[in-house]
C-alpha cells in the first residue's frame, strides 16, 4: 500500500496497478485496509481512474435497468454481460439483498477492475412500508414526520442492497392537471424548499455511507413542475425571473442541504432541453449553487433531445449533453455507443469523461463500495429493517398528519366510536391496490389496510357495512340501489371517492380534473336519503369539487395514505385524531380556473366583482375552492393581530412577528400559523403574498401560545430588474393566519 500511497506517477502503468486495485477493493485483512484509508478520497478516485481504459470508463457513466421493472420503454436487455463487460457502473430497478448480491458479484469478480455497481431505485415515498404520497405528506406542514419517513425509507432501501434513491421530487407545480404533482410537496417555493431540506437530510441520514441511509437526487432539474398545459413532458417556457424566483429555490435548497446527486429533467427550458442545457448543468448547478454531486439523466432524456429537434441524432444528443455537464446516461444507451467516436473526433474531450468517471467514482468510495461492495447487503439487516412495525407504526401518524379536513357542517365529524350504524360505500372505501397511490416502491398492496378494514379496526365489524356503489370509472349505476338501501338503513354515510392511483403520477395528465365516472352522482343519491354524508377523498391532485363542496356534510381529502391508510383515515374519522392537514395546492374551482395559486401577481386591473374591465372571469369566481394552506380541524383556533418587534428595520436586523394562538375549543389540536408577506411597491411585480415562515403548534383546549417568527433579509429579497439580487428599501405588509386566504394585517418599513 506503500506504493499506492506514494508512487502516483507509477499508477498509469495499468498492469502493475491491477493488483493494487483488486487489494483496495476486496475484503482485504483490515491493516491493509487501513492503509488506503491514508489516501484522502480524491487519491483513490485518481488512483482508480489511471486504471481505467475507455470502454470501462464509459461504463461508469452508464446507468441501466434490470428488467425486473421498468419505467419506460426498455432500451437495452442482457445488463448481466454489460456489466461483467464493464460497460455499466451502476442499475437502477434491482432491489433486495439477494438480488443485489448476485449482480455486485458479476462485478467485482467477474470484471477486469472490479470497481463495485451503484444500485438506485424510485424510492418515493416508501420502499416497503409505504408513506402517503409527498403531496399529501407535505398537507402535514410537518417538517419532523417528513424527514422522518424519509429516513426510514432510506433505511428500508439500503437494508435492501439499494445505495441510491431517485427522489426527492422538488418540482414546484401549479397546475393540477399534471399528474405528477402527487410526488411533489406542491405550489409554493417557500416550503417546497423547507420539505426539500428536510427529505434530503432524512434519506441521507448521518451522512453518505452509513447504512441506513441512501444518495438522494433531486429531481427533475429543472423546472419540469411546469408544463404547458399541465401535460407530462410537454414544453416549458418562462421568464428568467420566474424560474430564478419560483421553481429554482427547492433545486437549491436540497442541494444545500448536501443532495448527493442531481437528475435532469425531460422538458425543454426556453428553448433548449434540459438536459442538454450548460447553463443549467454546470453555469448554474455548479457555478451557482456549488453542487458537487453527479448528474443522471431522466431515463432516455439524452436520446430524446433528437425528438425535441434540437440535434439530428443520438451521437450528437450525446455530445450534447455531456458538454452540458450530464455525468451519468440513465437507460439512453447513448454514452455507451457513441461516447468513444465522439471522443475519437474531437467533439467531446477525455478530461470532460475523466470529470464525470471521477463524480461517480468518488460517490461509490464515500458510499464505502470500494471497502466493502456488499456494505449494504446484509440479509440479517434486512429481515430486521424492512417493514417492521416500528415504520408501519410511523407509516400510521403520517398518514394522519395529511388528512386535511376540508368541510364538516354541523360537527357531523368525528364520529361516534360507540353508537350508530355506518355505511361505508364507494369504490375506494376497500381497494388496497389503489392505497398504494403511485410510485410506490417495493410496496405491496396485501400489505394496505383499507378505509373498510380502518374502520373495523376502530370500532369492529357490527356497526359498519359496505357496499361499493360503483367503480372509479365508467357510467355502471347497477350498484346504487344496493348502497342507497344500506345508506337509507344506516345513521350516516361515508362515501370513499375520487381517483384510481394510476390516475396520477407519470404520464398521467388528466384534462378534466373533476370526480371520474358516476361517483358525483351516487353521492347525490346517497344525499337524497336524508342520511349525512361525510366524503372521504382519495386522489393525487387537487380535484374541481364544487358540486361535493356544495351538498356534501363532511369532506376529508385522505389523499393515498399508503400502507397504513385504512387506519389513519378511522383515526380522524373517529376523533382519535383531530386533523391538522392543510393544503399545499390551491384546489381550483373548475379546471378552467387552472393554474390558480395563492402567490399571483396584482395586474394593472386586479379583481374587482363590481367592475366588469378588471382580471376575472364571467362565468367563475377567481378564487380557488379551497385555498392554499387551508385546512380545518375539530377544534377552532383564534390567531391575534401580529406584533412586530420593530415598525422599521435595516438589511441587518432580524425582526420577530408574533401572534397568539388561542384554542378556543373544546379539543386538543394542532394548527399551522402561516406568515405572508407582500412588498407594497418594487420595481418589479411582485406576488400579492408569499409564504415566508410558519409554525405548526399543538395546544389544550384553552391555551394559549404566543408564535414568534422571524424574518431577516433574506426573506425581502428578490431578483430586480436588473436580475440582481437583493432587498428595496419601502413597506411591506405582514400577514398572519391559518391559511393564505385568512390574514391580520400590520405593515413594516424596510429603510435601507
Ligand atoms: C422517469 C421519471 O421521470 C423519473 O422520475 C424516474 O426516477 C425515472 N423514470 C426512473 O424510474
Amino acid at each position: 500500500m506503500q506504493f499506492l500511497k506514494h508512487s502516483f506517477p507509477l499508477l498509469r502503468t495499468p498492469a502493475l496497478l491491477i493488483p493494487v486495485l483488486f487489494i483496495m477493493i476486496s475484503c482485504q485483512p483490515q491493516t491493509q485496509r487501513l492503509a488506503t484509508s491514508t489516501l484522502n478520497i480524491n487519491q483513490r478516485v485518481d488512483s482508480v481512474l489511471a486504471l481505467m481504459n475507455l470502454e470501462e470508463k464509459i461504463g461508469q457513466l452508464t446507468l441501466y435497468t434490470t428488467d425486473w421493472e421498468s419505467t419506460g420503454p426498455t432500451i437495452r436487455a442482457g445488463y448481466v454481460d454489460d456489466i461483467r463487460s464493464g460497460r455499466c457502473g451502476a442499475l437502477f430497478n434491482s432491489h433486495t439483498v439477494d438480488f443485489t448480491t448476485q449482480l455486485q458479484k458479476v462485478a467485482v469478480e467477474e470484471t477486469r477492475l472490479k470497481i463495485p455497481l451503484l444500485f438506485g431505485y424510485d424510492v418515493i415515498h416508501g420502499y416497503k412500508t409505504i408513506f402517503p404520497i409527498p403531496l399529501g405528506e407535505s398537507s402535514s406542514w410537518d417538517l419532523t414526520i417528513m424527514e422522518k419517513t424519509a429516513a426510514i425509507a432510506a433505511a428500508e432501501a439500503a437494508a435492501s442492497g439499494l445505495h441510491w434513491t431517485f427522489a426527492p421530487m422538488v418540482d414546484i407545480a401549479r397546475d393540477p392537471r399534471w399528474g405528477r404533482v402527487m410526488e411533489g410537496a406542491g405550489e409554493d417555493t417557500w416550503l417546497g424548499s423547507r420539505i426539500a431540506e428536510a427529505r434530503v437530510k432524512g434519506f441521507q441520514g448521518k451522512g453518505i455511507g452509513n447504512t441506513d441511509a441512501v444518495l438522494s437526487c433531486i429531481k427533475h432539474y429543472a423546472a419540469y413542475g411546469a408544463p404547458v398545459a399541465g401535460r407530462d413532458y410537454n414544453t416549458v417556457d418562462m421568464s428568467e425571473r420566474a424560474f430564478r424566483e419560483y421553481y429554482l429555490p427547492p433545486y437549491a435548497a436540497g442541494i444545500a442541504a448536501g443532495a448527493a446527486t442531481v437528475m435532469t429533467s425531460f422538458n425543454d427550458l426556453d428553448g433548449v432541453p434540459a438536459t442538454g442545457s450548460k447553463w443549467l448543468m454546470t453555469d448554474i448547478l455548479r457555478g451557482e449553487l456549488n453542487f458537487q454531486g453527479f448528474v443522471v439523466t431522466d431515463y432516455t432524456a439524452i436520446n430524446e433531445m433528437t425528438n425535441h429537434r434540437v440535434v439530428a441524432d443520438d451521437k450528437a444528443a450525446g455530445e450534447l449533453a455531456l458538454q452540458a455537464g450530464v455525468d451519468m446516461d440513465m437507460q439512453g444507451a447513448v454514452f455507451q455507443r457513441f461516447l468513444a467516436q465522439s471522443l475519437k473526433e474531437g467533439k467531446v474531450s477525455l478530461q470532460m469523461i475523466d470529470q464525470a468517471v471521477k463524480r461517480i467514482l468518488r460517490m461509490k468510495f464515500e458510499l464505502g463500495l470500494f471497502d466493502d461492495p456488499y456494505k449494504f447487503s446484509n440479509a440479517a439487516r434486512e429481515k430486521a429493517t424492512v417493514f417492521s412495525a416500528a415504520n408501519r407504526a410511523v407509516a400510521r401518524e403520517a398518514v394522519r398528519g395529511s388528512i386535511v379536513l376540508l368541510k364538516n357542517k354541523g360537527n357531523v365529524l368525528p364520529l361516534s366510536k360507540t353508537q350508530g350504524k355506518i355505511a361505508l360505500i364507494g369504490p375506494l372505501a376497500d381497494s388496497k391496490a389503489d392505497m398504494l397511490g403511485a410510485w410506490s416502491g417495493s410496496g405491496d398492496a396485501k400489505d394496505c389496510i383499507t378505509l373498510f378494514e380502518g374502520m373495523k379496526n376502530v370500532i369492529g365489524a357490527s356497526r359498519v357495512s359496505y357496499s361499493q356503489g360503483c367503480k372509479v370509472n365508467g357510467e355502471d349505476r347497477s350498484g346504487f340501489d344496493a348502497a342507497i338501501k344500506l345508506a337509507s338503513g344506516s345513521d350516516v354515510v361515508v362515501l370513499a371517492i375520487g381517483e384510481e392511483a394510476v390516475m396520477s403520477g407519470e404520464a398521467a395528465a388528466r384534462a378534466d380534473i373533476s370526480i371520474p365516472g358516476v361517483q358525483e352522482e351516487l353521492l347525490q343519491k346517497l344525499l337524497a336519503t336524508g342520511k349525512p354524508v361525510v366524503v372521504v377523498l382519495m386522489n393525487g391532485r387537487p380535484l374541481a369539487i364544487p358540486g361535493v363542496d356544495s351538498t356534501a356534510n363532511a369532506i376529508i381529502e385522505a389523499w393515498y395514505g399508503g400502507t397504513e391508510a385504512g387506519n389513519g383515515i378511522a383515526d380522524v374519522l373517529f376523533g382519535d385524531y383531530n386533523p391538522s392537514g392543510k393544503l399545499t395546492m390551491s384546489f381550483p374551482y373548475s379546471t378552467g380556473q387552472i393554474p390558480v395559486y395563492y402567490n399571483e401577481k396584482s395586474t394593472g386591473r386586479p379583481f374587482n366583482p363590481e367592475s366588469k374591465w378588471t382580471s376575472k372571469y364571467i362565468d367563475n369566481p377567481n378564487a380557488p375552492l379551497y385555498p392554499f394552506g387551508y385546512g380545518l380541524s375539530y377544534t377552532q383556533f383564534s390567531i391575534s393581530d401580529p406584533r412586530v418587534s420593530k415598525t422599521s428595520f435595516s438589511n441587518r436586523d432580524t425582526i420577530s412577528v408574533t401572534v397568539k394562538l388561542t384554542n378556543t375549543g373544546k379539543r386538543a389540536g394542532a394548527e399551522v400559523v402561516q406568515l405572508y408577506i407582500q412588498d407594497k411597491v418594487s420595481e418589479v411585480t411582485r406576488p400579492v403574498k408569499e409564504l415566508k415562515g410558519f409554525e405548526k403548534v399543538m395546544l389544550e383546549p384553552g391555551e394559549s401560545k404566543d408564535i414568534v417568527l422571524k424574518l431577516d433579509k433574506n426573506h425581502f429579497s428578490f431578483f430586480k430588474r436588473d436580475m440582481s439580487y437583493g432587498t428595496e428599501p419601502g413597506e411591506f405588509l405582514i400577514m398572519v393566519g391559518p391559511n393564505s386566504r385568512d390574514l391580520k394585517t400590520t405593515t413594516v418599513k424596510l429603510i435601507d
